[in-house]
């Protein structure tokens, strides 16, 4: 028995699963979680001193890499002097500079501790200052755990939304109304049906929690246009695109103006970091400013400014650090494209600078339902072969994968060798295997 099994044994007898996130099981692709020990520049390493190239960068952080030096020694530097005092500290204002700085729609902003917190936190906000109560989604995006946001949509267009999980009352999700990725004729649907009802409209502006699927040239516009027209805030997702596609994240890329932002790990460079902003008028109605509530003791915590500060002082500095992952990115996923085509592999790649993935379908993704056509059985034997090959990717279908500045070019090349032995393998006989 190997150290992850057991500890996976004792473990699923006291956590749920066995992990602390669900995502971390292996329940999609078979097998059992490796337990990770330690991790540095593009790889981690289990407790049986297995190392694999990491294409997780756990779900997007780690963009300069593992254990950077300066992110490191920020942290030192910072617990030495108290790891907690729930009062303001420099490095908050300093952030919050930075974060404006950097992202220009945002004109205040506030720190809460994960994604789903400050989802939840601007869709109180957008409703608080809209005095409306509906919100509009996509299929398939994802936006944390709160309640409001787990609403499992049914195909195409629904009216009022199904709780996608026990737990959920409906009364929480009867005000999440459901669009589809890509198709601005669902949500003109919505808007008409729901007219002067919508607080906010939510997306993420690179759908990367059904795999990866850019937005379609002009859905983001669009949204950007009837949201302006109707006097519905946009809410721009940003906790897997933030300081990742760009130092402005896609909002900066796709030249739209969102009214609201979320981020989350990004900016905690792998400590427990959320935050949103937006236009000041609408973040002045945040407490103790306005009369929308929204608090946190651990928020804003000074070891994880720290954190967050080296890392986006060193994105925002360091252009070129955006040009390696693009061309690493590039790198990749050209390769994985060429390596569909050679075999005439049923797959599909989509991709956008350093995140993309490979859909075991051979039709176009461009919204949730396309990326439910994929063969996950097969995206299950593509995963065990590439970790028995010591590559880490997604343990599911549906996730991206993300690089770092400290992927190599010869790691893109040892990737592509062990996806092509793949290739070469299963193509045509996966049902065999
Ligand atoms: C787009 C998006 N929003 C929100 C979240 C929730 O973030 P967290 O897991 O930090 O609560 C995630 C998580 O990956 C995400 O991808």
């Amino acid at each position: 028995m190997t150290k992850s099994q057991e500890l996976f044994s004792r473990a699923v007898r006291l956590i749920p699963g066995g992990v602390n996130s669900p995502v971390r099981a292996f329940g999609a692709v078979g097998g059992q979680p490796r337990f990770i020990q330690k991790a540095e520049g593009a790889r981690i390493c289990d407790v049986d001193g297995q190392s694999y190239l990491d294409y997780i960068g756990s779900w997007g952080p780690m963009i300069l890499g593992h254990n950077h030096p300066a992110v490191y020694e920020a942290v030192v530097k910072a617990a030495e002097n108290g790891l907690s005092f729930g009062a303001a500290t420099e490095r908050e204002v300093e952030m919050a500079e930075l974060i404006c700085q950097m992202v220009p729609s945002i004109e205040m902003v506030r720190m809460v501790n994960s994604g789903t917190e400050a989802v939840m936190s601007a869709v109180r906000a957008a409703r608080g200052f809209t005095g409306r109560d509906k919100i509009i989604k996509f299929e398939g995006c994802y936006h944390g755990h709160s309640d409001a946001m787990l609403v499992k949509a049914g195909s195409g267009v629904m009216t009022g939304g199904q709780p996608g999980s026990a737990g959920v009352p409906s009364a929480c999700v009867q005000d999440t109304l459901s669009a589809v990725y890509n198709d601005l004729s669902s949500v003109d649907h919505l808007i008409q049906q729901h007219q002067g009802k919508i607080a906010a409209i939510i997306v993420e502006p690179v759908g990367a929690n059904m795999g990866v699927v850019p937005p379609k040239e002009g859905f983001l516009q669009g949204l950007r246009q009837r949201c302006t027209k109707e006097g519905i805030l946009l809410i721009f997702d940003e906790v897997i695109t933030g300081f990742r596609l760009g130092p402005a994240g896609a909002q900066g890329l796709f030249d739209v103006t969102p009214d609201i932002t979320t981020f989350g790990k990004i900016i905690g460079a792998g400590m427990p970091v959320g935050a949103y902003g937006g236009r000041r008028e609408i973040m002045e109605c945040v407490s103790p400013c306005g009369k929308v509530y929204q608090a946190g003791t651990l928020s804003g915590n000074p070891v994880a400014m720290a954190a967050g500060l080296a890392q986006l002082r060193i994105l925002q500095s360091t252009p070129q650090i955006y040009e390696k992952l693009n061309s690493l990115g590039e790198q990749l996923f050209e390769g994985m494209r060429r390596l569909v085509k050679q075999y005439q592999a049923p797959y599909t790649v989509n991709s956008i600078g350093s995140l993309g993935c490979l859909f075991f379908t051979p039709s176009s993704v461009q919204n949730y339902e396309d990326a439910q056509r994929s063969d996950t059985a097969a995206y299950g034997v593509y995963f065990r072969f590439m970790l028995e090959n010591g590559i880490y990717l997604a343990p599911a279908q549906f996730e991206a994968m993300f690089l770092s500045h400290a992927h190599t070019r010869e790691d893109i090349d040892f990737t592509l060798e062990s996806a092509n032995r793949f290739f070469a393998r299963t193509v045509g006989n996966l049902g065999e295997k």
